[in-house]
């Protein structure tokens, strides 16, 4: 019997930070028929998804929901693109590689970035950001609600407050968080909160997911040129049919229509946010149990979907490969933390960390067997 590519493809369980473990109704979702998406069919299955996500975004009337085919960067890029005009400033607060990836996308279409930048494992101080929004008087500031690469949550919606309080329009990447922890835009005064389906969703990836107000909109009609997928007059057009711009996965959409109701009718928002804190508490206690490890993130804004850990004095990239290797002989992936992230400490003679993602639909028994098992691996290696 001939060999099939199927033979060399092992299911390992995902601990990394996206994307995620399926559940199994997910998958099955994945072989639910094709539709056509300017049918019928396709509102039975967008329409309550898309009201599933302002549900999820806590957001207000002023808020419309976009499904961009893509990913996370392509609802980021779409927001400078669409809300940035010629001549205007945004800022940029990074705290870790996704604020500068989020600065990068600004810098790649020719916009003005001005960029305040705080120590990898830092928080956002707002104090700073006061400061520097009222010295630079952007038009638009950006900031990450949660920064993948050190497990840090910030503050977005005072982040929000003080932008909006200034004249400036906020945006927000939510990509690592929406779905896995209360986001309440509501009034919040966010101009533009992105996201995507393969972190906290419990999805493949496949559609960049953005939160848009009435403000927004009404900027992006003074940005003489806004892309043409990228441009949120464009995809609101088709958003408010509960359509995409363009021809969407059917399959991610089967699945989105399944697993939003699952989140918001069978789970529960709260009880969805309440296990997401309650991973991370176990994430915590692991670590708080290792002898030589610490956190990277500040008590107070550790993430509730993903936890990064230092590893001891000593300990290299190459050494946590060995820890990957390890565990994906016993069927899972672990993340040896953020790669770029891990260079610079390295090079800088600092401790290297690696991160333990519990965002989407994992149980708390399942991050508990694989916790024991990394500790087995990290006391051994
Ligand atoms: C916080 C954050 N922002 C943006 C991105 C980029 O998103 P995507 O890979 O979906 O384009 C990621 C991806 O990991 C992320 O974690």
């Amino acid at each position: 019997m001939s060999s099939t590519p199927l033979d060399e493809f092992t299911d390992l369980k995902l601990f990394i930070t996206g994307p995620t473990w399926l559940r199994p109704e997910v998958r099955q979702a994945g072989c639910l028929p094709e539709f056509g998406h300017r049918d019928s069919e396709n509102v039975k299955r967008l329409g309550p998804a898309m009201a599933h996500l302002k549900t999820l975004a806590g957001a207000g009337p002023e808020h419309e929901v976009i499904l961009f085919n893509g990913s996370g960067s392509t609802a980021m890029e779409a927001a400078v693109r669409s809300l940035v005009a010629d001549g205007e400033t945004v800022l940029h607060v990074v705290v870790g590689a996704f604020g500068d990836l989020w600065r990068n996308i600004s810098l790649a279409n020719g916009k003005k970035a001005e960029l305040l930048s705080f120590a990898p494992g830092e928080a956002m101080d707002l104090d700073r950001l006061d400061a520097e929004v009222a010295r630079l008087r952007p038009a638009v500031v950006a900031v990450t609600h949660n920064e993948t690469s050190t497990g840090v949550i910030n503050d977005h919606l005072a982040a929000c407050r003080l932008i909006r309080g200034r004249g400036a329009l906020p945006l927000v990447d939510g990509v690592s968080v929406f779905g896995g922890a209360p986001v309440d835009l509501a009034g919040s005064g966010c101009a533009f909160y992105a996201s995507a389906t393969q972190k906290s969703l419990g999805l493949p990836a496949g559609f960049g997911i953005a939160v848009v107000s009435a403000e927004a909109l009404e900027k992006a009609g003074k940005v003489a040129v806004r892309g043409y997928s990228s441009d949120i007059l464009r995809q609101i057009e088709r958003a408010r049919k509960n359509q995409t711009l363009t021809t969407p996965s059917a399959t991610l959409a089967n699945q989105m229509a399944v697993q939003l109701d699952y989140i918001v009718n069978q789970e529960g928002v709260a009880a969805r946010f309440a296990r997401h804190e309650r991973l991370r508490d176990q994430a915590r206690a692991f670590v708080a149990g290792l002898s030589g490890f610490d956190f990277f993130a500040p008590e107070g804004h550790r993430s509730p979907t993903v936890t990064a850990v230092l590893a001891p004095e000593g300990w290299t990239m190459a050494k946590l490969k060995e820890v990957k290797e390890a565990m994906r002989a016993r069927g899972y992936l672990f993340d040896p933390g953020y790669g770029k992230l891990n260079q610079d400490l390295e090079a800088a003679g600092r401790r290297v960390c690696f991160r333990i993602g519990h965002m989407g639909d994992m149980q708390e028994q399942m991050l508990g067997t694989y916790l024991a098992e990394l500790g087995e691996v990290l006391s051994r290696i």
